[in-house]
């Protein structure tokens, strides 16, 4: 995952960027860059590989200045050379990027033909060129930070400085995470407060829309309206912990709001986002003829599995079943020769998945994994695995685990759909372009934390509550009850919405609110019908769904949380994030061990 740092102070910044660098190498990447300022000129070394290559080039081509940003690059767009790490420069400006512009290839049509010529093949290379273009139509460097941003969609982080501006230093959030640090006459920018704790221990943090403008003097911070906000400084204790909670009160509220960046991650593995392809790893069977396929996991991991095989039937016309790796596990289930067994696991270590992947290895199937731990047992008997890239998941309660797992599994579902001929090639790139906006948009639901925030303040008080779902949103509500229940301790049960009348509906009554996730879809009419047997017998509705679903429910509805319109395809990500928030919130409000809850370990290595 890439790494941001950017000094500004008296010393010469390369050594202090570098030493920075080396700490956020625990992300991964596979090429790295520094540019300073030189007598007012930009002056960039950059190398592939680790960061030793670039303590070489900066040995032997050593870079002054005081002033500086640097990168460890992840390759997502474009091969890791040298020629595409960061930073990326024009005479005028140079900038460092963490995350994806996904309208980066309008604005490359736009500036080309408007003279700019590009280096390279990245999406960030776009973003140089457009505050390049804004500072050649006169404004100052502030204002063209600022205009470029507006147009910038996408979720990512940015660091830029300026040609003969030696006292200013841009950050820019929007999805990913950035800190800006205080120093004794210097002021430092880092993806976070460990790349700059070498530095300082005092640490502001970035809010979603924000940017910064950082000189010598300290830091003024602008939210997306350009409205100068404050932002408090934190003292951190990062000296010790590798992962630390950033300025959340809990990891998993950490976790949460990583989504954006951690999805992003993940989908770069599987997606080309330059030529709208996607990019799946090679199995040894064919996924044209494969006759069945059986998908396995517990908890969190089942969940995601539930909902990819909605989306498998749908995209790949195929027959798939999902089963709970501690019943499969006994069952001595019949599978068909060749058949494909996808095993899900954060941990990669749950003894049940790992003994039914062994029961579906002894029985002809290939194995494919997605795991979060590379290293892990399941990805090490596993003939091909899918890695989601959510990073150190700490929190017991699996948060960017699970949405990174089903965008991995999205990406499989529609590459088998093109394999079998389900899908037209000619949709591909639609489809591609909808999974990278997924970022965007759970960076645009977790805006709406505060009300989420306010209603769990009333969860918090009841002792049930019931979610309901239809199609791949019943899967989110069986993992929107598991979510609450696990760190809250309130029972909450999730349920197919149309399965209500046949029995769970006598648990309604004024007391039980019940939450009903139906974004506007081809069953929208079928969820609200049901939803209004709940509210017919004085139940308390909380609807989930999109501006248009709010409107047509009426006013009858107790409270609702508005998600953003997006594709159906990605639907169901979106809607992990409010039931997320409103576990997380109503937990901290009962006062529970919201990451270490009571009786739950992390990994699960035992029956
Ligand atoms: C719930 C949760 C668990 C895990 C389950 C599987 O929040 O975290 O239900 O999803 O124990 O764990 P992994 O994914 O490590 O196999």
């Amino acid at each position: 995952m890439c790494g941001i740092v950017g000094v500004i102070g008296g010393k010469p910044a390369a050594p202090i960027i570098l030493e920075a660098l080396k700490r956020l190498e625990y992300r991964g990447y596979d090429s790295a860059g520094v540019a300073t300022l030189s007598h007012g000129d930009i002056v960039r070394r950059r190398a592939e590989g680790k960061l030793f290559n670039l303590e070489k080039a900066l040995d032997s081509h050593p870079l002054d200045g005081t002033i500086g940003i640097g990168h460890t690059r992840w390759a997502t767009h474009g091969a890791p050379t040298e020629r595409n790490a960061h930073p990326h420069a024009t005479e005028r400006v140079a900038i460092v990027h963490n995350g994806i512009i996904e309208n980066f290839r309008d604005l490359r049509e736009r500036l080309t033909a408007g003279g700019a010529v590009f280096q390279t093949e990245t999406d960030s290379e776009v973003v140089a060129h457009l505050v390049t273009h804004y500072l050649d139509k006169g404004l100052a460097p502030r204002q063209a930070a600022a205009a470029a941003l507006k147009e910038l969609e996408g979720a990512f982080a940015l660091g830029i400085i300026f040609k003969d501006e030696d006292d200013l230093l841009i950050g820019a959030r929007r999805g990913s995470p950035l800190a800006v640090g205080y120093g004794v006459h210097a002021m430092y920018l880092g993806s976070d407060a460990f790349a700059l704790a070498p530095m300082t221990n005092r640490v502001s943090f970035l809010e979603e829309g924000d940017w910064v403008e950082i000189t010598r003097e300290g830091a003024v911070f602008h939210n997306a309206d350009d409205d100068i906000v404050e932002r408090p400084i934190r003292i951190t204790d990062v000296s010790t912990a590798l992962v630390d909670k950033g300025n959340h009160r809990h990891f998993m509220a950490k976790e949460i709001f990583e989504q954006p960046e951690v999805i992003g991650h993940t989908l770069a593995n599987y997606v080309n986002p330059v030529d709208e392809t996607l990019r799946l790893p090679k199995l040894p069977i064919d996924l044209a003829t494969v006759p069945h396929i059986t998908i396995i996991a517990c908890g969190t991991a089942s969940y995601a599995g539930l909902v990819a095989k909605y989306w498998f039937e749908r995209f790949a016309r195929i027959s798939v079943e999902v089963d709970i790796a501690s019943e499969f596990r006994y069952r001595e289930a019949a599978l068909p020769a060749g058949g494909l067994a996808i095993f899900i696991s954060q941990s990669g270590e749950t003894a049940d998945t790992l003994a039914a992947l062994r029961y579906c290895k002894a029985h002809g199937q290939t194995i494919l994994s997605i795991v979060n731990v590379a290293e892990s047992s399941i990805a090490r008997d596993s003939d091909v695995i899918m890695r989601t890239h959510a990073g150190p998941e700490i929190g017991v309660a699996s948060t960017k685990a699970f949405t990174c797992q089903l965008v991995a599994l999205a990406a499989l579902a529609i590459g088998t759909g093109l394999a079998r001929g389900t899908i037209d090639a000619a949709d591909e790139p639609r489809l591609v372009r909808t999974l990278l906006e997924t970022p965007r948009h759970v960076a645009e639901m977790l805006s709406r934390d505060s009300e989420i925030h306010a209603l769990a303040g009333e969860i918090a008080k009841v002792r049930d509550v019931l979610y309901l779902g239809r199609g791949h949103f019943f899967p989110i509500a069986l993992e929107g009850a598991l979510k609450l229940k696990e760190i809250s301790y309130i029972h909450a049960e999730g349920y197919a919405a149309g399965e209500l009348k046949h029995g769970p509906i006598a648990l309604v009554d004024e007391n039980v609110p019940v939450i009903v996730i139906a974004p506007v879809d081809a069953l929208y009419e079928k969820t609200i019908s049901n939803m209004q047997e709940v509210i017919a017998r004085g139940g308390k509705v909380v609807l989930i769904s999109d501006r248009e679903g709010l409107d047509r429910a009426g006013d009858q509805v107790w409270a609702k949380i508005e998600m953003p319109k997006v594709d159906p395809l990605i639907a169901p990500i979106i809607a992990a994030i409010p039931v997320q928030l409103l576990a997380y919130h109503a937990a901290v409000a009962k006062g529970t061990d919201v990451d270490q809850p009571r009786n739950l370990a992390k990994s699960v290595t035992v029956e």
